[in-house]
């Protein structure tokens, strides 16, 4: 594996801020553009926080934004996609939206047919976060911050988010989250990019080689709430513990796959025993050669292969996004986490610290 600089030159590495312009209740947002020494760049909107784009080269050292997003804040202010954007209060769904903690019931936004989705109507990707740059030792880095107050979508606690992004000069994204509460809540952060390896708005992503480090998945019903079990993926259209064409079976006669019209579920995530971080999955584009690895410390990720985008949405120079041009590989706890006591825990208490760390890692094959 090789970490490739764009056209073999040597950029400085450097961050750039410029006003993005207002929210219609007239908040100032500005974008960040952090680079590396080899020429990637990653630009973060401080709407949402959402990664707006992500320069990295092919096979061949030339640069392409690799994902979908808008050209402007507008856009970003009305998108219903996700684009980019940091997720929470709790990322994916929760069942008839509400949960139970401590013996009282909360009940949440309802934005997603019975079930809460991405935090709700109004989710840390619609929040104007706070944006400083800070030094790291080990590359560009930009810390946002954001105070969800007690009672915002109806989960309980004034929740202090921070969420670090860091361009490195091993081409790697790294995103820390971190949150602490004054009341006992639920917490489960993602990022929502969108990859399209050969480039935004390039055509589908059916012919990219997918390997998932996951025995298991978690099977969902009609509305996508986990029903509880852990599957095995072997002998299912799931199983991409080898490599394997996203496309491959991607239509195949599966109930799972009918319900969801594509990939759209969480995998549970096999851990090196002792490692911080463990690689999650691999990506490759046979098109333009570039590779994706996702490592991260998280139990679950969810595989979205854009099943909902019907070309409503005009992305980046006008392009409409059609289902299946982009993926996400969303790294999270388990969708309905705080209705399924079987599931690994998303509570966060007073004096406790969320912490989790996803790496988005670069780079090129022949
Ligand atoms: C969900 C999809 C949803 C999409 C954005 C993904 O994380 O799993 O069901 O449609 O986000 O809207």
């Amino acid at each position: 594996m090789s970490t490739l600089s764009a056209s073999g030159a040597t950029a400085k590495p450097a961050t750039t801020k410029i006003s993005w312009g207002k929210t219609p209740d007239g908040e100032q947002v500005y974008l960040y553009t952090l680079t590396n020494k080899n020429g990637l760049e990653a630009a973060i909107s401080t709407y949402g926080g959402a990664v707006v784009s992500l320069k990295v080269p092919d096979r061949d050292g030339k640069l392409a934004d690799v994902v979908l997003g808008y050209d402007s804040l507008d856009g970003y202010v009305n998108d219903k996609s996700y684009f980019g954007a940091i997720i929470g209060r709790y990322a994916n769904r929760i069942g008839h939206a509400e949960f139970t903690l401590d013996g009282k019931t909360y009940k949440l936004a309802k934005n997603n047919g019975e079930n809460t989705l991405h935090g709700g109507i109004k989710g840390f990707n619609k929040a104007v976060w706070t944006a400083k740059e800070i030094r790291a030792k080990d590359g560009q880095a930009l810390e946002l911050t954001y105070l969800s107050k007690d009672g915002e979508e109806g989960f309980p606690g004034n929740l202090h988010v921070r969420v670090i992004y860091t361009l490195n000069d091993a081409n790697e994204l790294k995103i820390d989250y971190s949150a602490t509460t004054d009341k006992n809540t639920v917490v489960n952060l993602t990022n929502h990019s969108y990859f399209n390896l050969s480039g935004a708005g390039s055509g589908d992503i059916l012919g990219d080689i997918l390997m998932i480090e996951a025995d298991k998945f978690t099977p969902v019903d009609s509305g996508l709430i986990p029903t509880a079990e852990l599957r095995d993926v072997a002998g299912t259209p799931f199983d991409f513990r080898k490599p394997t064409a996203i496309g491959a079976r991607i239509n195949e006669d599966n109930e799972q796959l009918k319900l969801a019209g594509g990939y759209d579920h969480n995998f549970v995530l096999r851990r090196k025993p002792g490692a911080p971080i463990s690689l999650a999955a691999r990506v490759v584009d046979p098109k333009r050669g570039r590779v994706l690895e996702v490592w991260t410390d998280q139990p679950g990720m969810q595989f979205y292969t854009g099943n909902f985008l019907d070309g409503s949405a005009h992305g980046k120079g006008g392009i409409a996004y059609t289902k299946r041009s982009a993926f996400c590989l969303e790294t999270q706890h388990f969708p309905d986490s705080p209705n399924k006591p079987s599931f690994p825990s998303t509570e966060l208490k007073p004096g406790e610290r969320y912490h989790t760390t996803t790496i988005y890692k670069f780079s090129t094959e022949k």
